[in-house]
Formats: structure tokens, sequence, C-alpha cells
């Protein structure tokens, strides 16, 4: 078994075939599979440090409290994505694309976890140390403490982090580092996953937090193989859009807390600020009066966030009309269309569908789909929702409204922002006071609805 020089490994899930192969055995992608070195070194090395002095089993509830603590990072909203703060022996992963602000953020965090006592070593193998500490400069939190090294050689990160003891490893990025044990370039398969797994086998024999930064490819994957988000325990992910100010933090996989919850963030001058009230941000930019606008408040995790919902029906040139969605599923905008057109009595034949959500959310959840809808009959109708008015429910084929989960923490959220109209279905009990709940039964109403 240990003759074979080479491995052909899947970039897609990292799964290891005896021979090249146009396309993956395990997960069916297509060119994908590359040749790589075995590494037989590694096997070696990690078999002698395996023979460390076993711990015997402990039964849970002799495990000590004192184990199960969590350092805060000194910012809220990363706290709250992380489930309420790091897990010392933990790894976490934050993804995102280049310039949406990750090492920024992670700066942010070790200024404000060296303030809190912890130690902290911030790895670059993007920046040099003077261009960290010019970042550093820019922000308002003092990062002075924080210990820096610039280096891309995994054996010298591991090795300085021990030297100080670290509490909390910063490693900017896992795509720049590698191992001497293997060859090939960094950020190729192999190194990938291996630095990976020494990474978090350094976080479990030290107790010590790390969090590693990954760049996301053009499909909106880590690069790297899968195997990167399944071995660390935590994928968070920071994404926005350029132009704009405000960032989002989701968590994807949190072995220590749910992974609903997002994060929000503002890019300002000096660094990132938390958003308290994402809501209002949402909605600053909202269309009052225009047609083709809806709100509907999403639950992200435990918390009710409200946005608007864009639509534009126009007119198409030539051919098939076209359906953009842009923030939900492009499946979701053609049954809802189909519902309109068959139950509704809404035709959307010749005409183009373009469907877009306060930027950067996406719409994941059945609950928007009234607010879809009404975006779309008021564009069509050319006639304006009603003024500070919601819209929750779920469609149905039939295009009968159904109840949602959730309702009264998000209409409440509602009625704090100043809505006092929410259409939902009629099977809906709830009682908020400043608020009149308008019930629906079927999309056949919509328009009328919207003429109220
Ligand atoms: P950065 O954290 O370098 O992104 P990433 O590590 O994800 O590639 O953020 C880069 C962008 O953020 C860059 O365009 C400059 C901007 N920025 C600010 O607007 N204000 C600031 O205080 C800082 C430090 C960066
Ligand atoms: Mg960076």
């Amino acid at each position: 078994m240990a003759k074979a020089r080479s491995v052909y490994r899947c970039a897609e899930c990292g799964h290891d075939h005896p021979k090249w192969v146009g396309k993956c055995e395990s997960c069916g992608a297509w060119n994908s599979v590359t040749e790589e070195a075995a590494p037989v070194v590694h096997r070696a090395a990690s078999r002698t440090s395996g023979r460390r002095a076993v711990e015997p089993p402990s039964r849970l509830r002799d495990i000590a409290e004192s184990r199960l603590v969590r350092w805060s990072t000194g910012l809220k909203e990363l706290d709250f994505v992380l489930g309420s703060g790091l897990v010392p022996g933990s790894m976490t992963l934050v993804g995102g694309e280049p310039g949406i602000g990750k090492s920024t953020l992670l700066l942010q965090a070790a200024a404000r976890l060296e303030a809190g006592g912890r130690k902290v070593l911030y790895a670059s193998g993007e920046e040099s140390p003077e261009q960290v500490r010019m970042r550093a400069e820019r922000l308002k939190e003092d990062a002075g403490a924080v210990h820096v090294i610039g280096e891309t050689r995994l054996e010298a990160v591991l090795d300085s982090a021990a030297s100080i003891s670290a509490d909390v490893l910063i490693l900017d990025s896992i795509q720049t580092v590698y191992t001497d044990l293997l060859e090939g370039a960094p950020g190729n398969v192999g190194q990938v996953r291996e630095c990976s797994a020494r990474l978090m086998r350094y976080a479990k024999e030290t107790g010590a937090a790390v969090i590693v930064v990954g760049h996301v490819t053009k499909g909106g994957g880590i690069a790297g193989p899968k195997t990167l988000e399944h071995i660390v325990d935590t994928v968070l992910y920071f994404e926005g859009e350029a132009t704009l100010d405000h960032r989002l933090l989701r968590a994807t996989k949190n072995r220590f807390g749910s992974v609903d919850e997002i994060g929000v963030f503002a890019m300002t001058g000096h660094g990132l600020e938390p958003v308290p009230n994402p809501s209002a941000l949402f909605l600053a930019a909202r269309s009052v009066g225009i047609s083709g606008s809806a709100v509907t408040a999403l639950m992200e995790g435990t918390r009710p966030m409200l946005v608007e919902v864009q639509a534009l029906a126009a007119r198409s040139g030539y051919g098939t009309p076209q359906r953009v969605a842009t923030g939900l599923d492009q499946k979701r905008l053609s049954v809802l269309l189909a519902v309109l057109e068959r139950r509704g009595g809404t035709s959307f034949a010749d005409l183009d569908v373009f469907v877009q959500v306060s930027a950067g959310v996406r719409l994941n959840e059945p609950a928007s789909d009234l607010a879809v809808a009404a975006a779309l009959v008021s564009s069509v109708l050319n006639r304006p929702a009603p003024p500070d008015s919601l819209f929750l429910g779920e469609i149905g084929l039939g295009g009968e409204i159904r109840p949602i989960g959730g309702l009264e923490r998000r209409i409440s959220e509602a009625a704090r922002l100043g809505f006092h109209r929410v259409f939902a279905s009629e099977r809906t009990a709830a009682r908020i006071p400043g608020l009149t709940i308008v019930g629906l039964e079927h999309v056949d109403q919509l328009a009328r609805a919207l003429a109220a």
C-alpha cells in the first residue's frame, strides 16, 4: 500500500484514486483529478507524534466546566455568529472574496483579544508585517500588542505560535502556506489539506484557537478541497458587494453554535463597525411609493431582519422572456411566476422579469414568497404596495397562502420599525398592538390588497 509514489486526488472532494481518471469516482466532478506526491514522510512523522500518553476517558458529567469556556473576540457580531465567542482548541475557517475585509476583521478581533488578555499571533503569508501595521494604523482599536509574523512555512508559523504560547493563532491565508513535508506549491489540494490537518492537530493539542482565512473561488466555494470545510469546526463566510459598505458574516458550519445567525458590519474608514440595527440599514434605500417593491421579514437564526424585495416586469424584446433572480433561487421565482399566472390571473407571458433583494441578503425561506409575489404583481399593475406594509406568507402550488413560523418575532420587529400593516395568511392568529393583520387566503386577492 505504501508503495505508491503518487496519488491522484480530486480537487473538489479530496478523494484519492489509484490512477488518473477524467471523472472523479466519488463526487463525479470532471477534470478535477490531479497527480500529487504521496505524503510518505508525513505518515511516519504522524505515527511517532501519535505515541503520546493516552488520557483515560471521562464521564460527561465529570468534565470540568472550566474546559467549556469561550473567549470573546470583543466584536459582538463575530461572537454572535461564532455562538458567543471562540472555543479554545477549535479551528475556524473564515472564507470570502478578496477585498471583502477578512484580514481587517481578524486584525480587529486580534487587537481586542489581546486587550482582553489573550495572546494572539497574526501570521500573514499575504502581507509583510509592515503592511499589517499600516492596516492596523487605520483601525480604531489599538493592535500594538498583537504578535505578527510574515511567514508562509507552516512549520515556522507553528513554532512561532508555540514560542509565545499563543492562545489564538490567526493564519492569513491557508492558500499561502505550505509544509516542508509535501512537495507542491502552496494552495494546491494536498498542501491545503495537509496544512489544515496539522493546524487542527495543533489546536487540539495546545488548546489554542486557530482561525484561518480561505479565499473563495468564483464558484463561491473555498479554494482547495471540500475536505478543508470538513476538517474545521466552524466555517464562516464574509460576504457583501465591493461597492456597498455593509458586510454579512454567516456561519455555514458550526460545531459550537447555530448556523443560522448572521452578523452585519459596515466597512468604514477605520475598519469594520458592527451594525446594531440591520433592518433599518436594509430598508434605508427603500423605494417607498414605487411599484414593484415589497418588504418582508426573514428569520436569520434567532433574529428577525426586514428586507426589501424589488421586482421589475418589463415588455420583452425578442425571443424567450428573461427571468433574472438575484438573492433568491431562480427555480423558486419560476414556481411563483407559474402560480401567479395560473392561479392568480396575472400574466407574465411577454414580460422580462427581474427580482432582487436588499444587497447581499438571500431569501432562503418560503415565508418570503408572498413578498416576492406582491412585488411582481405590484410591478405588473404599476400599483405600489400600501406604505408601511409587510408581506409574510408561503405560497402553495394551488395559489393558497400559508401561515409561517416565527410570525410574532418578525412582526414585533416590523412594529418597532414603524410598520402598521401585515399581509399574511388568514389563518394567522398573532396579535400585536399597533399592527393590523390583513388575512389573505389566495394569491388572486393580491391585486385587490395592493389597492387597499
Ligand atoms: P481586507 O481586509 O484586506 O480584505 P481581504 O483580507 O478579505 O482581502 O479589506 C480590504 C478592503 O477594505 C480594501 O479595499 C480597503 C478597505 N478598508 C477600509 O475601507 N477601511 C479600513 O479601515 C481598512 C483597514 C480597509
Ligand atoms: Mg486579506
